[in-house]
């Protein structure tokens, strides 16, 4: 290949930049070197710092400089209850009702909670079932609540498609929980597999477990703010999700949490108890009401007063994709990684099935961290998933058609260093 090869694709994507603009490029401090700007293609592990949330940070500080604690009522963003201004674009973002969501914790901390209540073994139910290859944090989480409760997991974990590394068809989903039946309690699954960045049915897997009378749960750390979510429509049961992928919530950000109302207002459903999880009526009656009275809402699984600092960059975060609008955002990541999978050199396997995708591609390439030394060279960023596989994630919010064709260049010059002038 030589560039006159490539220079065509190269105006073409500079053309499709004048289109079909990053609504929001200028609004995001983007990853730069010496040399200029890098192709940022790794939202999916670690979003970029949005300008704004700057401020946002700065607003808590100086509140907290000026008023200490009369800021839990009195701040520009009142402490007490900032937490709940955060629902409604939490909200819209997964296609829930404000007080089905809560943002709260850590991501695994939040499935651990949320297995504590609604993995309830009884009889012979007592069977978790999760997608393969699961991330490692949510193996860990499940096998321990197994373990815990005197469940071998050889015998009471379900991997559907365990051992290998392809896509999982909704057909096979729906035959292992078919074929599980009355024995299974529970689903885990990835909304959107961290590995390969197939994207999974989820009305359609949920409502699967929901005929063999499991209930559905989903870690969406890879689908919320890259694929469209209707999450109470779905009549999903659960789910939780990290705020510092597509969301750009800044590192170690706060997780969200969805509980479907049905289970909200069920309070008799057994939950660990806090107080920033009680009826805000009698939160403050401290030493009068020992007895814990869960708010009917997602809240009540919250155990601690909010982190104000952690909050904080949501709200500048979460303003974004309120601004450009889910809907729309899924349909330019449709375009721009559509467009980049085309251009691929025909070497790289995509092993992200393109019925199924969302904004990442999951490359196969032999070699990878050696490809990933090119990639770095010409101010690409991708990540790499030992031993062969490099994620590559055009954020549709910020990433440009040129971000997307500087990956195919760098990749190219990676196979024949030669092939470039
Ligand atoms: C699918 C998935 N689950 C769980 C985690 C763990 O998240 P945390 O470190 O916030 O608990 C991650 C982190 O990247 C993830 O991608």
């Amino acid at each position: 290949m030589t560039t006159s090869r490539l220079e065509p694709i190269h105006n073409e994507a500079l053309r499709l930049d004048e289109s079909d603009p990053a609504p929001k490029r200028d609004a995001f401090e983007l990853p730069h070197n010496d040399q200029g700007p890098l192709a940022y293609l790794t939202g999916n592990s670690l979003g970029p710092l949005p300008k704004q949330t700057r401020s946002e940070l700065a607003t808590e500080l100086d509140d907290w400089s000026r008023l200490a604690v009369d800021a839990h009522f009195e701040a520009t963003n009142p402490w007490y209850d900032a937490h709940l201004a955060l629902a409604e674009p939490g909200a819209r973002l997964v296609g829930a009702r404000p007080h089905e969501v809560v943002w709260m914790n850590g991501l695994t901390v939040n499935l651990h909670l949320l297995l504590a209540s609604f993995w309830r073994p009884e009889g012979k139910r007592t069977k978790i079932l999760m997608d393969a290859p699961a991330f490692p944090s949510d193996t860990y989480a499940v096998k321990s609540h197994l373990r815990q409760r005197g469940f071998d997991p050889d015998e009471h974990l379900i991997v559907v498609n365990s051992g290998t590394e392809q896509a999982t068809t909704a057909e096979a989903f729906e035959a292992a929980i078919k074929a599980a039946g009355d024995t299974l309690a529970l689903g885990l699954i990835a909304g959107v597999n961290f590995l390969t960045g197939q994207v999974h049915p989820i009305a359609r897997i949920t409502k699967a477990l929901h005929d063999v009378g499991a209930l559905a749960g989903w870690d969406l750390a890879h689908a919320a703010g890259n694929i469209e979510l209707k999450l109470h429509e779905d009549q999903v049961d659960f789910a939780a999700w990290c705020s510092y992928k597509y969301l750009n919530g800044g590192p170690g950000g706060l997780s969200g949490v969805f509980i479907h109302e049905r289970h909200a207002q069920n309070t008799d459903r057994p939950r660990f108890g806090g107080w920033w999880g009680n009826d805000p009526s009698t939160r403050f009656k401290m030493h009068q009401i020992p007895e814990f009275h869960p708010v009917p809402t997602a809240d009540a699984w919250q155990l601690s007063n909010p982190p104000i600092l952690a909050l904080a960059p949501l709200r500048s975060a979460l303003a974004l994709f309120d601004e450009v609008g889910m809907a729309k955002l899924r349909a330019r990541s449709e375009r721009l990684t559509g467009w980049l999978r085309k251009q691929l050199p025909a070497w790289v396997e995509v092993m992200t099935p393109a019925d199924a995708q969302g904004a990442q591609l999951s490359l196969g390439v032999q070699q990878a961290e050696d490809v990933q030394k090119t990639l770095q060279r010409e101010g690409v960023v991708c990540d790499v998933r030992k031993p062969d596989i490099i994620r590559a994630a055009p954020a549709p919010l910020y990433n440009t058609y040129e971000d997307a064709y500087r990956l195919v260049r760098a990749l190219t010059l990676a196979n024949d260093p030669g092939s470039i002038a």
